[in-house]
């Protein structure tokens, strides 16, 4: 094992709670039902795949695309005035003192993630020069389940695909992570499918795995 390759959203900081928010708001102007368990099938998921999830019982569900860019927008900038708030206070003391460990122990390190924002949020929690690389929603044009983004991030450590080990809290990046031929340790939401190498309930437990 030489790499580790983070999800972002819902693993390194918990930005997943703003995903809810921002879409509830959405779904509450469009009168769509939302909820926190179809909030948790959005994990991983891109943008306009997202919006397709919580429009799908909806009167709005063949809206045309321009309509539905529109919605996509005004999610993202609800999202974005929520991200407008954070700071490094916001990244957890745990995962900063895990990753630095990591690093001092010379495991290469990327973040895989099927945003387009993680570039804006490493930057305010304080983590915009940590990582060895970053493969993210603007270098994909498929997102998780598909193992684009982690054989990306291989790609731009380059090492081998088989050489990485991936965090994620999303089933849909374990299974993204398994048909890049990678390990997969699961956290929060993912531990419960059961689909992880290792499930973990701290980010520490991460340095007894590696
Ligand atoms: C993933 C999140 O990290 O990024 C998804 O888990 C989200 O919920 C996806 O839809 C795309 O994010 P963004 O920031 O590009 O809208
Ligand atoms: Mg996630």
């Amino acid at each position: 094992m030489k790499a580790i390759i983070f999800d972002l959203d819902g693993v390194i900081i918990h930005t997943d709670k703003y995903h809810y928010q921002a879409w509830k708001k959405l779904a509450d102007r469009l009168g769509v039902y939302f909820d926190e368990e179809i909030n948790n099938r959005l994990r991983g998921v891109s943008r306009m795949e997202s919006l397709d999830i919580v429009l799908e019982n909806s009167d709005y569900s063949s809206a045309n695309s321009e309509m539905k860019n529109e919605m996509a927008e005004e999610k993202n900038n609800t999202y974005r005035e929520l991200l407008e708030k954070m700071t490094p206070e916001d990244l957890e003391a745990e995962v900063l003192d895990t990753l630095t460990a990591l690093k001092q122990q010379g495991i290469l390190m990327s973040i895989g993630s099927s945003s387009k924002n993680a570039r804006l949020i490493l930057n305010k929690i304080g983590l915009g020069d940590f990582f060895d690389a970053i493969s993210d929603g603007n270098n994909i044009t498929n997102s998780k389940p598909d193992p684009e983004v982690f054989l990306k991030a291989a790609d731009y450590l380059n090492v081998n695909a088989c050489d990485c080990v991936v965090v994620e809290d999303a089933d849909a990046g374990i299974s993204a992570a398994h048909r890049a031929e990678m390990k997969a340790i699961a956290m929060g939401d993912a531990v419960k499918y059961g689909n992880g190498d290792w499930n973990i309930g701290a980010f520490r437990e991460i340095l007894d795995i590696i």
